[in-house]
């Protein structure tokens, strides 16, 4: 799941470019539904101007343009923003441009005439890859600068073993399955593993596995070729093509379908990748870190996940232990978090106050680090400065919607956006965090479901 900041949430920025309006206008709005913040130039220039002013995520442009094109639009902004996610449009027939960019850094391209869902995934996946690579970048400043290893903070032993273990398998091309309930930080985890192995600087891929419906994960981890099946309009390499050499994060890898996970498993074994619809079949050298907050043992049990590829997954296995099991941590994550958030808003909090620390420590935090942090930061905005007291957390807990059960339940008088968001968090919790069934029991799509969460959580 991506990063929870609840209330202070900022939606990626893209920037659409093309010099034909009509296009321009029909990309930005079906990107309006993400949702996302929008903005669109008619040209290179004005692009350029556009994202040395503001930080943009992710740009989507056109290749044939007067003046500065596509693909030196391409190479101008990644002197700007080199973590910046870049799609490139093409026009039928112009495949080769289109590779050319991709070989100069571009996350993707698309075929016109556009897809909806094909424009909406391709961004989607660019924005959370330059999402994962600008924090790749900044951990890797911060193991040059402060020998910190992994930003992972702990005073915990359990943590500590576990940590080790992160340490040791970094430096191999061992598989990390790496569990843990939600916010535990797995993520971080994946994160500290790719930044202190030796594959660091190779191609970096992170898939969300649940963000995607059973049709397109196949193609997105193997590609296809034109033809393959109705809406494969172009080739397409598939992530573990272009990851050789490199690292694909598979997240949330308890979501797989069936097929899919038998795909998976030919590869893990052989290492070959064949696209949908080809023949020919190709090796690739690719390291594969996978999570889940799911208890796979238990999906194996209930024969909905495939033991074969359960063990290829967990050659090396790494568990997060709960917030409530390691609570020595709650007070320096605490601390560590109003620094943070003193930073992020500009605020002067100054710690907590003894009973405030007696009260974190008694809660359950079944939102684990996430919570905790989530917490933090609502407390933060709302004192502003001196010492969190009790009252505070209080105030958090209203708002704290986490440890809502359904005997809890009385008619809030909330609007209906925010109703319905509680409902699904009251569902996920129910079902485990299980997506599938989440989205099966709000008789919603996988995607939509994940839309939903995103646009709760913010980035
Ligand atoms: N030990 C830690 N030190 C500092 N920050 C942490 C630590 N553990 C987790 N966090 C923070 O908590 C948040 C949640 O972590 P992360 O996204 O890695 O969880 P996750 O296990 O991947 O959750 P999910 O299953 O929901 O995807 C992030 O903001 C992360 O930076
Ligand atoms: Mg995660």
């Amino acid at each position: 799941m991506t990063e929870s900041t609840l209330g202070v949430s900022r939606k990626p920025r893209i920037l659409v470019v093309d010099d034909t309006a009509m296009t321009r206008e029909t990309i930005a709005a079906i990107l309006s539904e993400i949702p996302a913040d929008v903005a669109t130039a008619n040209n290179g220039e004005e692009a350029l101007k556009l994202v040395k002013e503001t930080p943009f995520d992710t740009v989507v442009s056109d290749i044939m343009m007067p003046g500065i094109d596509g693909l030196e639009l391409l190479r101008e902004v990644k002197k700007v923003t080199p973590s910046i996610g870049f799609v490139l449009v093409t026009g039928y027939g112009n495949v080769r441009d289109a590779v050319t960019a991709m070989r100069h850094g571009a996350s993707d391209y698309l075929q016109k005439p556009i897809q909806n869902d094909e424009l909406i995934a391709v961004v989607e996946r660019a924005y959370e890859n330059s999402k994962m690579r600008r924090e790749i970048e900044d951990l890797r400043r911060k193991v040059r600068e402060k020998g910190d290893i992994s930003g992972i903070l702990t005073c915990s032993e359990k943590m500590k073993s576990v940590l080790r273990i992160v340490q040791d398998v970094s430096h191999t091309d061992a598989t990390v399955l790496i569990t843990g309930e939600s916010g535990t930080g797995k993520e971080l985890v994946a994160r500290a593993l790719v930044v202190l192995g030796k594959r660091s600087t190779g191609p970096f891929f992170a898939v969300n596995c649940a963000a995607l419906t059973e049709s397109l994960v196949e193609s997105e981890l193997f590609g296809h070729v034109r033809g393959a099946f109705t809406g494969a309009h172009s080739d397409r390499e598939g992530i573990l093509g272009e990851a050789d050499g490199g690292t694909v994060f598979l997240d949330e890898v308890g979501e797989l379908p069936m097929a899919t996970q038998a795909k998976l498993l030919r590869f893990l074994e052989t290492g070959e990748v064949q696209r949908i619809g080809d023949v020919k079949t190709r090796i690739v050298d690719v390291r594969v870190l996978a999570a889940t907050n799911r208890d796979l043992k238990e999906e194996v049990r209930a024969g909905r996940y495939r033991e074969d590829l359960f063990f290829r997954l967990n050659v090396v296995s790494v568990e997060l232990p709960p917030l409530r099991e390691r609570p020595e941590d709650i007070i320096l994550l605490a601390e560590h978090f109003i620094q943070e958030m003193n930073d992020k808003h500009n605020t002067t909090v100054t710690g907590l106050s003894q009973t405030a620390k007696e009260v974190l420590m008694s809660k359950k935090w079944q939102g684990n680090v996430r919570e905790l942090r989530n917490w933090i930061e609502r407390m933060v905005i709302i004192r502003g400065h001196g010492t969190l007291e009790v009252e505070d957390i209080n105030i958090g807990k209203e708002n704290a919607f986490s440890d809502l059960t359904a005997r809890d339940f009385s008619w809030p008088d909330w609007p209906l956006e925010k109703l319905e968001q509680e409902y699904i968090k009251h569902v996920l919790h129910q079902v485990r965090g299980n997506r599938t069934v989440a989205a099966d029991k709000l008789g919603i799509s996988r995607v939509t479901l994940w839309r939903k969460i995103k646009d709760m959580e913010g980035e």
